[in-house]
């Protein structure tokens, strides 16, 4: 990758309910610093990324206020009650960037994310009109009935895990997520948003092991991971 590309939103603005404790997930220090900033010096380094607007949560009180990192300049934003919230306000703080310029996401919580995988989702994605990191689903699934017994086994061979970042146009994106509000429809991710007005993202195949610290267990393997 050349010059640097896309702006990246990095939604940063939840409390960490599943994970639980007083400071919220992004900021618990891993290998020395705060899981957030891993995030956001892996990102800085993939080379593609212009600039963050990272979401946070009204009553932060943990941001040190870094203009920058790396020399990737870092805007703010205050971020909404859910996800797919915090991301259109970043879109919202994305004034001068053109409607048909591409826009990377990605969550504050995965701090694993690798360089090459950014770039390549930015490579592939571009002339696909939008793509996501995934990964291929290894385990076997079982569908349950209602007593908690197997009813199936499903085929897993067309399956994948939905990563970040995941990458699509600023307008478009920004009308999809507009769309499932007013439609009153949870959208985990851009990629089922854009998903409902019809478009179909590229899955672009990236590293397993770039998960989403959600319990105490993930940060112990975060930091596994981000230490070797
Ligand atoms: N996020 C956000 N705004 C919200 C909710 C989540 O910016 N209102 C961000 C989180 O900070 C995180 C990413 O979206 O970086 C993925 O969300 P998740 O892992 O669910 O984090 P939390 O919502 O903080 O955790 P929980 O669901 O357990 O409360
Ligand atoms: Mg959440």
């Amino acid at each position: 990758m050349s010059a640097p590309c896309c702006w990246c939103i990095v939604p940063a603005a939840g409390r960490g309910t599943r994970f639980g404790g007083e400071v919220p997930k992004q900021y618990l220090m891993l290998a020395g610093k705060p899981l957030l900033l891993h995030t956001l010096e892996r990102l800085a380094r993939s080379s593609v990324v212009a600039g963050f607007v990272l979401a946070l949560a009204r009553d932060d009180l943990h941001w040190p206020g870094l203009a920058e990192i790396d020399g990737v300049p870092i805007r703010t934003a205050i971020g909404g009650d859910t996800r797919a919230d915090s991301v259109l306000a970043g879109l919202r703080a994305l004034t001068d960037v053109a409607a048909d310029d591409f826009v990377l996401i990605h969550d504050a919580a995965r701090p694993c994310v690798r360089g090459e995988d950014v770039a390549r989702l930015v490579v592939l994605g571009m002339p696909a009109g939008g793509a996501l990191v995934a990964a291929p689903v290894r385990d076997t699934l079982k569908r349950a009935d209602a007593a908690g017994r197997v009813e199936r086994t499903q085929p897993r061979d067309a399956l994948w895990r939905a990563l970040t970042p995941q990458m699509f146009r600023c307008g478009e994106l920004a009308a999809a997520l507009e769309a499932a509000a007013r439609a009153g429809i949870a959208v985990t991710d851009e990629a089922m948003a854009m998903e409902r007005m019809g478009f179909r993202p590229l899955l672009v195949e990236g590293a397993e092991d770039n998960l989403k610290v959600t319990t105490p267990a993930d940060l112990a393997l975060a930091q596994f991971l981000l230490a070797r």
